[in-house]
């Protein structure tokens, strides 16, 4: 790495004291699986959730990142790698202005995952959201899966490019198995402990 002279600041306003400002603590709850799995449809619920219980949140969806923060980057195996890098720092900056974050990215490489984990901490919660590739692809909500069978789209994860389940995740959520009651009530119990827990 080149010498950039770059210092780190620090400020006056640090993230405990925005924490008790809200009166909550600030944690990652990273939703990964495949694409239909459900981890977009879960974050929401999650958030609607959170939000009526007066907890600050922020969605990070790998669809609205990638036609923003993220638009220059594809889907080869190197601009995954780095989407998730940048997502990690964000995820950093949002946990540190206080945010409970709640992201929904594939994130389909363990080393990637590891990596932010090992950014956050504590503070990073894996929640994998589990579902056969069959059933997300009869699902074919956004009609891609279609196209990546007939060859109008490549690297498509679970097609193409691979997906490596979570090894030790906090939480896994079968979604072709359980209702999405089920699912909300699992995600709220899990919440609510670490809510509790975290209270400051
Ligand atoms: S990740 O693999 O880099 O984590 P990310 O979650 O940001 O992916 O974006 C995935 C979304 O991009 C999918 O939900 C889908 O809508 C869209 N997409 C477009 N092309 C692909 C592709 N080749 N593989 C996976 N998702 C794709």
């Amino acid at each position: 790495m080149p010498d950039l002279n770059v210092i780190p600041q620090e400020h006056k306003i640090n993230r405990s004291d925005r924490q008790k400002l809200l009166g909550h603590r600030s944690f990652v709850i990273w939703f990964t699986g495949l694409s239909g799995s459900g981890k977009s449809t879960l974050a929401n619920l999650l958030e609607q959730n959170l939000h009526s219980k007066g907890i600050l949140t922020c969605i990070l969806d790998g669809d609205n990142i990638r036609n923003g923060l993220n638009k220059d980057l594809g889907f080869s195996e190197n601009d995954r790698i780095e989407n998730i890098r940048r997502l990690g720092e964000l995820c950093r900056l949002f946990t540190d202005a206080g945010v409970v974050v709640l992201t929904a990215f594939i994130s389909p490489f363990r080393s990637d995952r590891s990596c932010v984990r090992e950014l956050m901490g504590k503070d990073f919660h894996e929640v994998y959201v589990k579902c056969p590739l069959d059933v997300c692809e009869s699902r074919d909500v956004k009609g891609l899966y279609s196209k990546a069978r007939n060859g109008s789209i490549s690297n498509f994860t679970g097609i193409d490019s691979p997906y490596e389940e979570p090894v030790d995740p906090e939480l896994t959520i079968d979604t072709s198995s359980m209702t999405i009651e089920e699912s909300a009530e699992v995600l709220d119990k899990y919440i609510t402990k670490l809510l509790i827990k975290d209270r400051t």
